[in-house]
């Protein structure tokens, strides 16, 4: 889905040449030293930056070809969490239920069951900007999960995580993708990628250097 991609900033040459696609069901692993362009490629399937060549494909559509109306529902069809997640400064509840606000469904009992599900089953009315840093991912988590993505992108979901919590959340990552979406997991942590990934893809200065199984690409 993604085709040849390429981004420059400033005149230097971010991502180049990027090529992997992702299926649903699939948890597909990318893997890398900090700068590697990561969180670009993420920004960039999920049109928040244009490429500055190449092509992405979602659901048959190529999206650099889209209306700025087909981006809007294309997006909807998709979630990020990101790797310092933004809590708008209103409630946990408000923060979670607003993806299912925008998409004009109410359903309080399912905002609850996900918070549940992300260990924050008693947190619906805390300030969303007075949790910790682990407890703000979950959110964001929770958040992106409970309009049911069929393509969910998460940057460094378990960094701020105790090793138990981040097992939690692995586990809820893995109904993610048994429920038929495909998850594209950006991490520094290789326990992680090879419990969760189906494939491991390996970005270097913005090049992709492997792709394969996450114990034969980094070597384990
Ligand atoms: N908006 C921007 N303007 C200029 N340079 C940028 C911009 N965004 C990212 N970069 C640069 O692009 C490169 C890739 O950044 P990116 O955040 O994608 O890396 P990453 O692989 O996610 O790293 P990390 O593991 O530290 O999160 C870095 O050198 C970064 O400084
Ligand atoms: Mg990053």
């Amino acid at each position: 889905m993604v085709q040849g991609l390429g981004k420059d900033y400033d005149g230097s040459e971010v991502l180049k040449d990027v090529s992997l696609s992702v299926d649903r069901g699939e948890v597909l692993g990318l893997v890398g030293p900090t700068g590697a362009g990561k969180t670009t490629l993420l920004r960039l399937i999920n049109l928040l930056e244009r490429p500055t060549a190449g092509s992405i494909t979602f659901g048959g559509l190529k999206l650099t070809e889209c209306s700025d109306a087909e981006k809007v529902a294309i997006r909807r069809r998709m979630a990020m969490v990101f790797q310092k997640p933004v809590m708008f400064s209103y409630s946990v509840y408000y923060n979670v239920s607003y993806g299912l606000k925008i998409r004009g469904i109410k359903d309080k009992c399912e905002v609850e069951a996900v918070l549940k599900e992300v260990g924050l089953g008693s947190y619906a009315h805390r300030e969303a900007t007075t949790l910790s840093g682990g407890e703000a991912q979950r959110v964001a988590l929770a958040r992106a999960i409970i309009t049911k993505p069929e393509l969910l992108l998460l940057d460094e979901p378990t960094a701020n995580l105790d090793p138990k919590m981040a097992k939690i959340i692995g586990d809820l990552i893995l109904r993610q993708a048994d429920g038929g979406a495909a998850v594209i997991l950006a991490t520094h942590d290789m326990g992680l990628c090879l419990r969760l990934s189906d494939r491991t893809v390996v970005l270097v200065n913005g090049r992709l250097l492997a792709t394969g199984r996450a114990e034969e690409v980094l070597g384990l």
